[in-house]
């Protein structure tokens, strides 16, 4: 079921694509839907051109026949299309479930429009509940983990229970070579205000809130597709 709904809001997001776009493909399986609803489209005749915001995602796209490139051919994209983990009211995200929001927010913010699919189940009325990904690098490592530790307590009164991302017993490593610190608080008050905090920590390379960053939202669940998008939720 949630596959289908996943589907869902893939097909919804076909609305915004026009010939001639460039546009970003996320990451996750959600965005891999949306790639696999894209693929016949352009087996039709649609020409697109798409930039892959990982390493998977780029080889679904070329595997179904979407022509992809990269942001440095085109540093300039008409839209994104891309998943999250969460979604709150006003559009603010947690993403890198798949330890690819580095990329993926470099590729949102390249980008006119950024559009997110979702099932329903990624709602939510705080951001918070699934651990925040923060994407750093290997050296200073406990440094790295003593610095989020003591801005998030002493700024935001939040106790960030720090934990390595592995996967089969070793350290995920992200495409771009780095380690993922996943941070359970629980609940986010002040969203802003630790995305701002976290992007001055030196070794944290970039941490999974995306604020102010999707213009439009596609979930869907048992009643259809419900769209939100930036204006109306304001
Ligand atoms: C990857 C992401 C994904 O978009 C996010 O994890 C959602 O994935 P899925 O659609 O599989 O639930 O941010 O870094």
């Amino acid at each position: 079921m949630t596959r289908q709904f996943k589907i869902d809001a893939a097909n919804a997001a076909l609305s915004l694509v026009e010939d001639g776009m460039k546009i970003g493909l996320g990451s996750g399986s959600t965005a891999e839907e949306f790639v696999r609803v894209l693929a016949p489209k352009v087996a039709e005749g649609l020409s697109i051109i798409g930039v892959p915001t990982s390493e998977r995602t780029g080889a679904l796209a070329r595997e179904l026949g979407i022509q992809i490139s990269t942001l440095d051919s085109y540093p300039h994209l008409d839209l994104t299309i891309d998943g999250a983990d969460e979604i709150d009211g006003r559009l603010q995200l947690i993403k890198g479930g798949g330890a690819a929001h580095l990329r993926e927010k470099i590729v949102a913010f390249a980008s006119d429009k950024v559009a997110v699919v979702a099932d329903h189940t990624k709602k939510v009325d705080m951001l918070g509940a699934f651990p925040l990904p923060l994407e750093v690098i290997s050296f200073g490592l406990v440094a790295t983990k003593a610095a989020i530790e003591k801005l998030c307590k002493n700024e935001f009164g939040l106790t960030a229970k720090l934990t390595l991302r592995e996967n089969a017993g070793a350290p995920v490593v992200t495409d771009n070579g780095n380690l993922v610190l996943d941070a359970s608080f629980g609940r986010i008050p002040d969203t802003k205000g630790l995305a701002t905090g976290l992007s001055q920590i030196p070794g944290l390379v970039e941490h999974g809130l995306f604020i102010d960053i999707a213009d439009v939202a596609f979930i869907a669940g048992p009643g259809g597709v419900e769209t939100i998008s930036r204006a109306a939720s304001a």
